[in-house]
């Protein structure tokens, strides 16, 4: 019943004015990965599209983390005296992947979708910031529910408001 007033005063408050919601969760959160993967030098120095690695992002709901084996399409033979290659090499070759930390969060009650953004064009750095100059990702955006609904309200975004299009 609490629950049910809160979303009705927030639905009021959310027609009423510009949307100011959000505590921002995360922001700058940068963890220490298992292997220092450094974009910068993936995307920016080589230039290897972010979709050659992150598949799956245009297709399904969630992007993805690349599978060793699209990292071993070059590591065979690039930089094959690193420890890290080694390290990489060695979970490729047992069968096991490597446990990446989990930079952005969204809470389990809220609905996002990759594709529907991708398709309307919104480039992966307007949510991202400049991944292809970052060493170690850090997550750019607070992803409030603020950040959200500012942007689905854009004249140019013509997103939908309600709130079953985010939330379950
Ligand atoms: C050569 C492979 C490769 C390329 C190319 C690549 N990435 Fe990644 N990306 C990774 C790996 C591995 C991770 C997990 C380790 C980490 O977070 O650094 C990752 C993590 C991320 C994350 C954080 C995911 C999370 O845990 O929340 C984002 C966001 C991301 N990449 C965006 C991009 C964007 C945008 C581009 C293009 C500008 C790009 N990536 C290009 C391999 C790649
Ligand atoms: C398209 C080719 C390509 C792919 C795919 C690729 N890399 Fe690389 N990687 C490179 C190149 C080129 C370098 C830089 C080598 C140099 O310093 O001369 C590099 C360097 C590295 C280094 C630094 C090694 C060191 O000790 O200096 C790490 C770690 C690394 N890559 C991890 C990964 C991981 C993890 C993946 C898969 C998610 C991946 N790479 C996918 C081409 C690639
Ligand atoms: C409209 C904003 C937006 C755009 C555009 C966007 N992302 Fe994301 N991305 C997010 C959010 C929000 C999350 C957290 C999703 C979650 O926790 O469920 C995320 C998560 C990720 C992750 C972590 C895995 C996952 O799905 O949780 C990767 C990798 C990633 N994004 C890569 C990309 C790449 C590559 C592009 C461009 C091709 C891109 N993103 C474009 C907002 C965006
Ligand atoms: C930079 C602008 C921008 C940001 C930030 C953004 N969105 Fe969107 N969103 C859009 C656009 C544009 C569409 C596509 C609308 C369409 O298909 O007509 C969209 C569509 C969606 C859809 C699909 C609606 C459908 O068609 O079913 C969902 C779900 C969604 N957004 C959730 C989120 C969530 C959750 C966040 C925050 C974590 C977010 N969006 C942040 C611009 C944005
Ligand atoms: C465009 C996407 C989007 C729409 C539309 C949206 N929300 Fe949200 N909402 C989010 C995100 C993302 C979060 C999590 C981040 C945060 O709490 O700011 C959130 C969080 C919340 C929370 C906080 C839950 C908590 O744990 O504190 C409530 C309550 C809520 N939303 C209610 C609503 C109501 C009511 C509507 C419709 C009037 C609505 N939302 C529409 C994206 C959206």
């Amino acid at each position: 019943m609490a629950q049910f007033i809160l979303l009705v005063v927030m639905g009021l408050s959310l027609t009423a004015c510009k949307f100011q919601y959000g505590i921002g969760y995360n922001k700058g959160y940068q963890p220490e990965q298992p292997i220092p993967f450094d974009h910068s030098l993936h995307v920016g120095k080589h230039n290897i599209q972010c979709q050659y690695c992150h598949n799956q992002v245009e297709r399904s709901t969630h992007s993805n983390i690349p599978s060793l084996q699209s990292c071993m399409n070059c590591h065979l033979q690039v930089k094959t005296d690193s420890p890290y290659i080694t390290k990489i090499r060695e979970a490729y070759d047992a069968g096991q992947s490597i446990n990446w930390v989990k930079v952005h969060m969204l809470p389990d009650h809220v609905r996002f979708n990759h594709s529907a953004h991708l398709n309307k064009g919104v480039s992966c750095q307007t949510c991202h910031g400049e991944i292809e100059k970052m060493q170690v990702v850090y997550q750019y955006s607070d992803l409030s529910m603020g950040w959200c609904i500012n942007c689905h309200r854009e004249q140019s975004s013509k997103a939908p408001l309600n709130c079953s299009t985010c939330h379950y």
